[in-house]
Parts: structure tokens; sequence; C-alpha cells
């Protein structure tokens, strides 16, 4: 397939198949062996990408996006809160989602997208970019179950608070700076059985955060053209450490992620083919 990208206010040509975006050498370095048939059990690491800048992700191509998709789509709530924030007591800001994107360098928000790929250009985007991402890590886009993208746009200082993700996730950053800790997953210390068994059955990801715990994560910095990679169930937070920061995140499940997930299901005999859960890891 190929994919019209477009740098700045200028469309460049299409590129060819043979293109590559992303720069995946450091799952290489960790798993040894070059392939992502390991990346279950791979920790999370740096990459690279051709994203930042991009016209794709632009304020008004945000904004048009964001009024495209379904409410249900949306997510924002003010900016400024702890690491660990119960979804209850989310706090808002009164401004409308418009006005939350148009504003973002002042009004102290975060905002999610979700699943961008329901408008059509974002679907393209995310083909390409699973193709390229299962190439390296030896999977065919069919083993790609569920595959979803995710756009973040927050305002400085920004935090997404304590949580996990029930897939595979590649987190790129496009314009600004973070940085993440990111836990071990299934350590009982931090997350324990009855939590999962929680989640599976349908409530939100975030997650207490226990200060004892707090040294205990893999801090990773990551700037505009950097991505990082989550591994499965690993629990983390970000927080915005420059200006406004746009994010991008492609997830996956595979058969195996959903065969682990299954095991924390109270009644396995009632469990649905596809577990969906939100995201909020920008
Ligand atoms: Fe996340």
């Amino acid at each position: 397939m190929e994919l019209s990208v477009e740098h700045g206010s200028k469309a460049s040509a299409p590129t060819t198949g043979s293109h590559r975006y992303f720069d995946l050498n450091g799952l290489a370095e960790l798993s040894g062996k070059g392939t992502a048939r390991t990346l279950y059990e791979c920790k999370p690491f740096k990459f690279r990408h051709e994203f930042a800048a991009n016209a794709w992700f632009s304020r008004d191509r945000i904004l048009e996006l964001a009024e495209a998709l379904p409410e249900t789509s949306v997510e924002y709530n003010l900016a400024d809160i702890p690491v660990s924030q119960p979804v209850t007591t989310m706090p808002h800001s009164g401004l409308s989602l418009q006005e939350t994107i148009k504003n973002i360098e002042n009004c102290g928000s975060w905002v999610l997208l979700k699943s961008v790929e329901q408008h059509g250009d974002y679907a393209e985007l995310l083909d390409r970019c699973l193709k390229e991402i299962g190439e390296k890590l030896g999977l065919h886009v069919d083993e790609m179950l569920a595959p979803r993208s995710f756009l973040f746009l927050t305002s400085s200082g920004g935090v997404t608070p304590f949580h996990f993700d029930p897939e595979h996730n590649f987190l790129l950053q496009i314009e600004g700076r973070k940085k993440i800790q990111i836990f071990e997953p299934f350590d009982g210390s931090i997350v324990n059985h009855r939590q999962m068994q929680d989640f599976v059955a349908g409530a939100h990801r975030n997650l207490p955060f226990d200060e004892s715990i707090a040294e205990r994560g893999e801090w990773f910095d990551f700037s505009a053209g950097e991505g990082v990679y989550i591994p499965f169930l690993a629990p983390h937070w970000v927080k915005n450490t420059g200006s406004v920061s746009v994010s991008f995140s492609i997830s996956f499940e595979t058969a195996k992620t959903k065969r682990k997930l299954s095991t924390y299901r109270r009644d396995q005999t009632d469990a649905p083919d596809t577990l969906f859960h939100e995201q909020g890891q920008g």
C-alpha cells in the first residue's frame, strides 16, 4: 500500500512500499533475536520514527479529526492531575472540545481521540504502520488483532495517570517532550490478581499508585521523532515535560495476549471474543 505523507503544510509525493518510517533496532538489541515473536517477553524500548512535525498531526487536522469522530471516541479533561487519579473524580475545565483544542497552549488540558482509524485517512496510516512494524517483528498483519490508533494532545505539564493497557503499544511522540515510567507487567505487588480480574471484567484502566513502588519503574524521556514500546499489561504513567505535546499510539493484540487476558476472567465460559478497553497512554 502506498501512503501519501505530508510534511509541514506541503504534501510530499506518495512514498513507495519500500520506504520505512520506523527504526526499531532497539527491539533487536533487547530481544537478541530481532523478531517480535519475542515481543511478549520484551522489555520497553525506545525507537525512532519519521512522523514528527507531520501535517497529519497539525492542530487543524486534530481539530478536524476530533469533530469527525463520534463523541464516544473522545475524552478530555484537565491535565494537572496526580499520578493516582480515580476516573470518578476526573476534573473538567468547562471548555468545549473545540475550545480545548484551540487553546491547548493555555488551558491546562488533556485530549484523547480514540480509534482515529475510524477516519479514512488515519486508517491508511494505521495500516501502513502495522505492516511495517509487523515486518520487523515477524508478525503477519493478520496476527495483529484488534489494531487501533490513538491521538493525544496535552498542555504543558499534563499527566496521564497510572494505568495499563491490554495490548502491545507503540507510543510515538510527534510534537513536544514527555517522560514515561513503565513498570514490570505481571508483578502482583504492583497490580494484584483481583485488580486484573476487575479490569478484564470492565473496570476503568486507571490504577491506584502506591508511593512504595515509585522507584521501581524504568524512566524513558522521549521527544518528537522518538517513541517507546510499552509492553502488554505493563503499568505506566506519563508526564508532559515540554510545551504542548502531540502523541500518536498504535496498539494491537495477538492470540497470545488474548489467551493471557482470558486467564483473568472470572467466568471463562461467558468470555467475549475481543476484549475492548479504553486506553490512555498519551
Ligand atoms: Fe497507556
